[in-house]
């Protein structure tokens, strides 16, 4: 028999499993070895799991039954059910019999609508001191040699706690979960039954279906042969206990039909297409499933991004020193890369894109058209093929449409959807969710759009569909691209000429690319002018390097004596140059080369090299054009020899964070005099020492103090950097490759 470990901190006083199938004996397990209770008891009919439960180390104390037990508990013991879905009722009816309302319980059942039901049944009202939850970390093992202590490392558990569950019971079951490393999260019973259905149940039944069907063949012997790898991954949980998936399937009746009549549905649509040589649905299907497939693997799940309560923070640590050098391509540029796939959904025919930005914003936009019926194919190493569905072919979604932290996929997608038939909510991150959208709003109102948005004028944003819309010419009351896109936008689905004027020149990739489109746009110096009811025609889309990426690059060899770095195929449209303007201003040597015109977008290699930086007044004309790169020009700023001023850049703070206050606290944290006023900065050049900053979960104050580690004194920390996701995959590679020194750490948040 193995020692009882020492206790370290117990969470619960005694923990009662009954049930050591694998989940409870794994539970039971994890709890001892790490002290968690003052005693683990396990209680099973069988003596011979029970003499094998002891001796594996996984239980304290053996029990043959609840009653051998129960008058020792009270407040802060908890027992735990953890016997099959279906033998759950008669374990309720044993605690109502036995336990006083002060003992916690919990189950483990995979279904838990039918636990609520027995509960109801047994003791007339949903128990106060019962918190039901489910571990989703069964495997295709089962028994108590099977017991893991780290089986629900990093693995969910769903607690769905009813109206009446104690707070202080909660908490307890909440903690256990916790202490052996799950990520526990709360979700509505019926919802959890009806995902569980489509996500797991359903896998299962496919599989015993599949395995079933091909043993029953005559050349069954044959066939298992020669079934390779496929069969071996698609068919390993058949081989799960049939007594838990038997009960499952009966405790989770309805909602495991309603997904089994679409599976079969689609199935015998597959049937009739492979039957009739159907070649387009078939690429349709396999080729929606794979990237779906492939897209929530990635991040973009719209449950993971939404962060969980114990998502990984990621804090970087730069070490000071290095000198920028290299030859490096940025990845895509995010505005040409939104705007490829909602421009190339709303044409005619089948436009491929090649440089597509992976990031977390450009996703968000091409998961909102899957969403909304239009096949996608890729991203497949920057290529994308939109398979376009005219501009009325949008299909309503079924429900809202996530973006994350995108305000360029908001934005502009409020003016393309105020124009449709159906209604579409809008939904966003923390971040998004405090960003201004009535400067859309308005412009679409007058259109005759119906938006209704939360209070202040802040997303969700839900877009009725089935109104008329009305041309406007709108004067934009601030310098913003979005503002204007998004109202051109709308302008395709109203009754003549839209106009937009705006009070300085903005990004101009929409009317540039609806050109690309075959859509007549004409711009005449401030006012840019198109015709509702036309058609775009698909095209062939190269979205050069993002030149506010290459910024970061950029201002790492301004600032870093040695440096000499080459950026290749660097978008260079006039409205974007700000940055170029500013570091050349402040005394930067930046050479562009191989200047050519790529699908109506300027593009060159741009060479930049070290020289002494000079803080300059910069120019307010210069903010439009370098409105997303002024958080590291504020690190350029704090290399100068003398004062750097920003004004008329209010806009700045209503970014994804309030980016003049966000940088001015960095800086000054890290010993430079940086004073925000309300539309700029003061800075004056100096050393920049070492410090913890935050990036106020904003992708380019992560990456702009990332950089200032080049020239700071000791180590730079930044908080929170998991955002750089959003505009930058790679960052850190491409830091790392042209001489940055970052180490990336997660942190529990
Ligand atoms: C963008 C426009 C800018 C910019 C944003 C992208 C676009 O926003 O900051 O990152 O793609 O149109 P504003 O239009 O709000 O200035």
């Amino acid at each position: 028999m193995l020692q009882t470990p020492k206790t370290r901190q117990p969470v619960v006083n005694r923990l009662v499993v009954i049930g050591l199938g694998l989940i409870g004996s794994s539970l039971a397990l994890a709890a001892r070895n790490a002290g968690l209770a003052t005693e683990v008891v396990g209680i099973s009919r069988r003596s011979s799991t029970l003499d094998l439960a002891v001796e594996m180390g996984v239980i304290d104390r053996p029990e043959q039954s609840l009653a051998a037990i129960a008058s020792e508990l009270g407040a802060g013991d908890l027992v735990v059910i953890g016997v099959p879905t279906l033998t759950v009722p008669a374990i309720l009816k044993e605690c109502f019999e036995l336990l006083s309302n002060q003992v916690t319980i919990t189950d483990v059942a995979s279904v838990k609508g039918s636990v609520m039901v027995a509960a109801e049944e047994v003791y007339g009202h949903l128990p106060v001191q019962l918190v039901p939850g489910h571990p989703i970390a069964g495997s295709e093992k089962s028994g108590v040699t099977a017991a893991k202590a780290d089986l629900f490392k990093d693995h969910r558990v769903i607690l769905t706690p009813h109206a009446d569950s104690g707070e202080a019971h909660v908490q307890l079951v909440e903690k256990l979960w916790q202490k052996v490393g799950a990520v526990v999260s709360c979700m509505d019973i019926q919802e959890h039954d009806e995902v569980l259905a489509a996500t797991s149940h359903l896998p299962h039944f496919l599989a015993y279906s599949l395995v079933d069907t091909l043993a029953s063949m005559r050349d069954n012997r044959e066939i298992f042969r020669y079934a390779a790898g496929g069969f071996r991954d698609f068919t390993r949980i058949a081989a799960s206990d049939p007594i838990m998936w038997r009960d499952i399937a009966l405790a989770n009746r309805e909602a495991i039909l309603s997904v089994l009549d679409q599976i079969m549905s689609n199935f015998s649509e597959m049937r009739s297409a492979i039957d009739s040589g159907d070649e387009t649905y078939l690429m349709d299907v396999f080729t929606r499933a794979r990237d779906a497939r492939n897209h929530f693997g990635q991040s973009i799940d719209p449950k993971a991004l939404q962060k969980t309560m114990s998502e990984k923070i990621i804090n970087y640590k730069v070490t000071p020193g290095g000198a920028a050098r290299g030859d490096i391509r940025v990845p895509g540029d995010k505005s040409m890369s939104h705007r490829s796939i909602m421009l190339g959904s709303i044409a005619e025919g089948m436009t491929e894109v090649t440089g597509f930005l992976e990031g977390e914003d450009s996703l968000a936009t091409l998961q909102a058209f899957r969403g909304m019926g239009v096949i996608i194919e890729g991203p497949d190493q920057g290529r994308v093929v939109i398979h376009g569905v005219g501009l009325h072919g949008l299909k309503a979604p079924t429900k809202p449409l996530y973006l994350g932290n995108s305000g360029t996929s908001m934005r502009l997608l409020s003016g393309l959807l105020a124009g449709q038939t159906f209604d579409v909510e809008l939904t966003g991150d923390e971040s998004l969710s405090g960003r201004p959208m009535a400067r859309v709003a308005d412009p679409l109102a007058e259109m005759g759009a119906v938006i209704e948005t939360a209070p202040g004028g802040r997303p969700p944003m839900l877009i009725k569909g089935g109104n008329k819309l009305k041309p406007i010419d709108y004067v934009l009351p601030m310098a913003s691209a979005q503002v204007k896109s998004c109202v051109l936008l709308a302008g395709l689905y109203a009754e003549g000429e839209t106009s937009t004027i705006e009070p300085a020149p903005t990004r101009d990739h929409s009317e540039r690319m609806l050109r690309g489109f075959g859509y007549s746009v004409v711009s005449d110096g401030s006012k840019a002018s198109l015709s509702g009811g036309g058609s775009l025609t698909a095209t062939r889309i190269d979205v050069p390097a993002d030149i506010s990426s290459a910024a970061f690059f950029m201002v790492a060899a301004a600032i870093t004596p040695g440096s000499d770095i080459t950026l290749r195929h660097v978008g260079v449209n006039p409205t974007r140059v700000g940055v170029i303007n500013i570091l050349r201003q402040m005394g930067t040597s930046i050479e562009l080369s191989n200047e050519k015109e790529v699908g109506g977008e300027p593009v060159a290699d741009i060479r930049i090299r070290y020289a002494e930086l000079n803080g300059i007044v910069i120019p307010e004309d210069q903010v439009p054009l370098a409105i997303d790169e002024f958080p590291v020009l504020f690190v350029a700023a704090a290399c100068a020899t003398g004062e750097t001023v920003l004004t008329g850049a209010e806009e700045l703070r209503v970014k994804e964070s309030d980016r003049i206050q966000s940088m001015a606290d960095g800086l000054v944290t890290l010993g430079i005099d940086a004073q925000s006023t309300a539309d700029g900065i003061r800075i004056q050049g100096g050393q920049l020492g070492s410090g913890t900053v935050h990036s106020h979960d904003d992708h380019r104050i992560a990456m702009a103090f990332a950089i200032a580690g080049l020239r700071s004194q000791g180590e730079i920390e930044i908080i929170e950097c998991n955002n750089i996701a959003t505009s930058f995959p790679g960052f850190v590679d491409l830091a790392t490759a042209i001489g940055l020194t970052i180490n990336v750490e997660t942190q529990e948040s």
